[in-house]
Parts: C-alpha cells; structure tokens; sequence
C-alpha cells in the first residue's frame, strides 16, 4: 500500500483500560499474538510514513515506549488522561499541520490497512471537514452514537452517558477511527471544553464545534462491524484475538496452506508457513516461526519462535521453541525440542525425547527417552533409549560432544564434560565418566554374575 506523504496519525494509547481490571495498561494486552496497539500501528504504517506517526502513551509509558521502540514513530506523554480529547489536544507542538490528521484509538486492533485507506480516499475526494467510520450495531452498548442531521451529515456524537432513551436506540456508532483537515483538527481542538458530567474533554465533541463553525462532516459506514470493534474488557479481547486468529488462517489457506478444524488453530500475525504444509487441529505456532513447504505439523502441537525447513514432520503432541529444524527431519510424537536446539537434515527425534542447547546431526536418531541437553551430536549417531546427558553438577552447565556414527547404548549415563569421539560404542547401561576414543568399545558398567541353582536352593531353605 502506498504511503501518503500528505497524511498523518495520532494513536490514542495512554488510558488505563479501567473495564479490564488489570494491572497492565490495556493497548499492552495481547490479541492474535501482539499488543492491541501494534495491530493499530501496523494498520497505520501501510499509509502514514511513521515519522508522522504521534503515539500518546501515559499509564505505563515507558512500557508501551519500549514495546514500540524499534519503529520510528513519535511518542507524547499524557501524564494525566483528561480523555480522548485533551490526549490529542496535547500533541499540537509536534504533530504535522499539513494535510489530513488520521486519528485512532490504541484499542481497536481490528482495523485494517485496507479500511484506512479507504478512510483517506473518502476524506479526499468528498471536501469535508472530517470523516470518520461508523457502522451499524444490533447492540451498540458502551460506543458513542451517531446524531445524523437533516442533509445526512454527521450532527454530534453522542457519548452512551450523555445518550437520551431516544438516542441510546440509535444503532450507528461511532468507531473512534477519523480523518481530518489537519488545520481545522488544530484550529478547532484546543477548544473542546470538559464533559460537564465526567469532566473528561471528548474528543467526539469536536463534531459540534465543526458543524456550528460552517463545516460539514461525513460518515463512511461499514458493512462488516468486525473491523471496529474497541477492546474495553476481557470478553472483547478474546473476541478479538478470536477474529485476528481467523483471518490468519484464512489467509494461509488462500495461500496453499492446509489447515484441518482451523477454529482450533492459533497462529500468531507475525508466522510464515509455505505451499502444502499441512497444520492439524489444536496447533498453536507462535511468534517468529518459519515453517517451510510440504510440512507435516501434527494435531495438538505447540512452534514458537522456531525455523523449520522444508518437509520436516512434527507430528502430534510436540513442543518446539527457539529452534531450527532442517529439511527431511522428524520429530515427536511427543518430543520437546525446549530451547535453542538445531536438528539438522533427515534426523529423528522419537517420543519423549528433549533437547536442549543442543545440535543433533544429520540423520542421528533419537527415538524415545532421552534428554539431550548442552551436547553437539554428530551425523548418523544412534541414541538408545533411556539416554541422559548429565550436564548440570548443580553449579555448571557442562557440555557433551559425540562424533559422527556413535551407537550410544540404551540407558547409558554420559557425565558431563565428555568426549565420545567418531564410530565408538557405548555399552547398554554405561555410566560414561572419561573421553571414548574412535572406534572404542566403551562399558561402563559392572560385570553380570548368574548363580546357578540359586533359586532352587531358596525354595528348598523355606
Ligand atoms: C470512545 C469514543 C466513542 C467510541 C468508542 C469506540 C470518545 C469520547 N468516545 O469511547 O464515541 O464509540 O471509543 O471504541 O472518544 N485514551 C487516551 N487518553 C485519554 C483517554 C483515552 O489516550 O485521556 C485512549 C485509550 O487508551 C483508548 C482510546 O483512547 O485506547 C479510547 O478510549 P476509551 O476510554 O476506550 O474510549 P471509549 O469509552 O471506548
Ligand atoms: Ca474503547
């Protein structure tokens, strides 16, 4: 989408968000995998440059600063919140004059580029003061409503406080999203006075004052009220987060991706899946995640933040953070890949098996119980069941090397630092202390001994 040099944004994102009744600043509050007001700003982005773009932080400041420091917006501070009139108000010193002045509430993660633009283009084309998005609701409860005047303009928003019994039927609502003349904005905003009621300034007041000075303001109404719904408590956020997860998976079947019972499926805004994965019920891939073509990502199974290659299968029940997974591997049922591991080409990891900080090679297999932590395994070594690396003497963490093609018994118990060096052995239930050299034989465990007749001679003493 292209950027309008002629176009700015002030995003609302001080207020406390009192209906969540949490200790955390609302616009922080996550939807479909980010901050209700990062959705916002991305939606912004897509036709304001961001050094045009002013974010008003206050409750939490610093958090919702950090939160966004990485993009080269503006940020005012609203040290007290006197409501949505004074937060804009206060951005006068700073705020671009020139053009139009878009203006977005940080809790309505909804809206997209697409509807911005369309915003931009009604405001330019039809020569008003202002427009701004409305839409019609069977249940309009806690929006500001639309006052239409005798020639179909916009007459007032009425706050649902202030709203008569006549009003509160009105089923137009006011979306809190507008486009305006940025000189009227400036000429006009200043004079917003307090709500005699709430001694909060509206910003929806500013209506009024433009109708009573000449100007005229529209309404673009939108069909689909999805896109404006503002989050003000925990049931809207999970609506939210509902609708945001929805089109992701949508989108990515549009693009050739299979998803079974996508209702059941998170996936986060942020995740690239490619042509013909398949991604079964219950699945959640979170974060950064990359998952490549002609994968295999099984019911029930939990991604985040983790690269994985073309035509890897994870099948069901898995947890893999943090990690790469190369092309051709297969993992789980029921494998933990916790953090920071890279499973390299055609290896297997089986049913509870973890890695951690860990390299396994290409083609090494790992099929079932072991944990694997701190170790860099070479290719086509073989883990026997039971494997534990013994890396953490409960000071430090202690690293495990094991060279290419080692057999690596059941149940043996490598002690941590440790050397297995290329095509050696480890003996079924050996405790590894010492460095394994090429092509060794290791045991590590106590001869068996059989007494013959023992059983027998039990019996007879009883
Ligand atoms: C507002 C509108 C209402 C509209 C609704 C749409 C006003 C007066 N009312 O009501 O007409 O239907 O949004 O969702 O504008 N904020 C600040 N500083 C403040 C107050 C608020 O930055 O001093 C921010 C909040 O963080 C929030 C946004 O402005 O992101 C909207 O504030 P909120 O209190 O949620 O307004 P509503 O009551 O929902
Ligand atoms: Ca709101």
């Amino acid at each position: 989408m292209q950027q309008n040099v002629n176009l700015s944004a002030i995003v609302l994102a001080a207020g406390r968000g009192t209906r969540m009744k949490s200790r955390k600043a609302k616009v922080l509050h996550q939807a479909g995998g980010q901050a209700l007001v990062e959705h916002v700003l991305d939606a912004a982005e897509a036709s304001v440059p961001p050094s045009r773009i002013t974010v008003v932080v206050g409750h939490q400041a610093d958090q919702v600063r950090a939160l966004l420091a990485s993009r080269s917006c503006n940020f005012v501070t609203q040290t007290e919140q006197h409501g949505t009139g004074h937060a804009v108000a206060i951005c006068e010193s700073i705020a671009p004059k020139d053009g139009f002045t878009l203006l977005l509430y940080g809790d309505c993660p909804l809206l997209s580029a697409s509807t911005i633009a369309s915003l931009v283009k009604a405001q330019q084309q039809g020569g008003f003061a202002a427009t701004l998005i409305t839409t019609m609701l069977d249940q309009p409860d806690g929006y500001g409503r639309i006052v239409r005047a005798p020639d179909d303009s916009v007459a007032a928003i009425v706050e649902q406080k202030a709203a008569t019994e006549e009003q509160k039927k009105i089923r137009e609502i006011n979306s809190g999203i507008y486009c305006i003349d940025s000189q009227l904005l400036w000429q006009f905003v200043g004079k917003l006075t307090p709500n005699p009621a709430s001694g909060e300034i509206y910003l929806t007041d500013i209506v009024e004052l433009l109708r009573a000075a000449g100007h005229r303001v529209a309404a673009l109404v939108l069909d689909d009220p999805s896109e404006i719904l503002g989050i003000n408590q925990r049931i809207e956020l999970a609506e939210a987060d509902r609708i945001l997860r929805a089109r992701k998976t949508r989108q990515l079947m549009l693009d050739g991706v299979t998803i079974f019972q996508p209702e059941t499926v998170a996936i986060d805004s942020a995740v690239q899946v490619g042509q013909d994965t398949v991604i079964g019920p219950f699945t959640q891939i979170l974060g950064k995640t990359k998952i490549g073509s002609d994968c295999t990502i099984g019911a029930g199974s939990v991604i985040r933040d983790s690269v994985i290659a073309d035509n890897v299968v994870v099948s069901e029940y898995c947890f893999v953070g943090t990690s790469t997974v190369e092309t051709g591997a297969r993992i789980g049922p029921f494998s933990r890949l916790r953090m920071e591991n890279h499973v390299e080409a055609g290896a297997h990891v089986g049913n509870f098996v973890e890695l951690k900080k860990t390299r396994f090679g290409a083609g090494a297999k790992a099929m079932h119980l072991a944990y694997l932590g701190d170790s860099v395994i070479g290719a086509g070594v073989n883990i026997g069941a039971g494997t534990i690396t013994c890396n953490y003497d409960g000071v430090h963490k202690h690293q495990t090397n094991i060279g290419d093609n080692v057999f690596v018994g059941s149940n043996s118990t490598l002690v941590a630092p440790l050397n297995i060096e290329a095509s050696s052995y480890i003996a079924a239930g050996s405790v590894i202390t010492d460095l394994v050299p090429t092509d060794a034989l290791a045991l590590g465990r106590s001869r068996q001994t059989n007494k013959p007749g023992w059983v027998t001679n039990k019996r007879r003493k009883s």
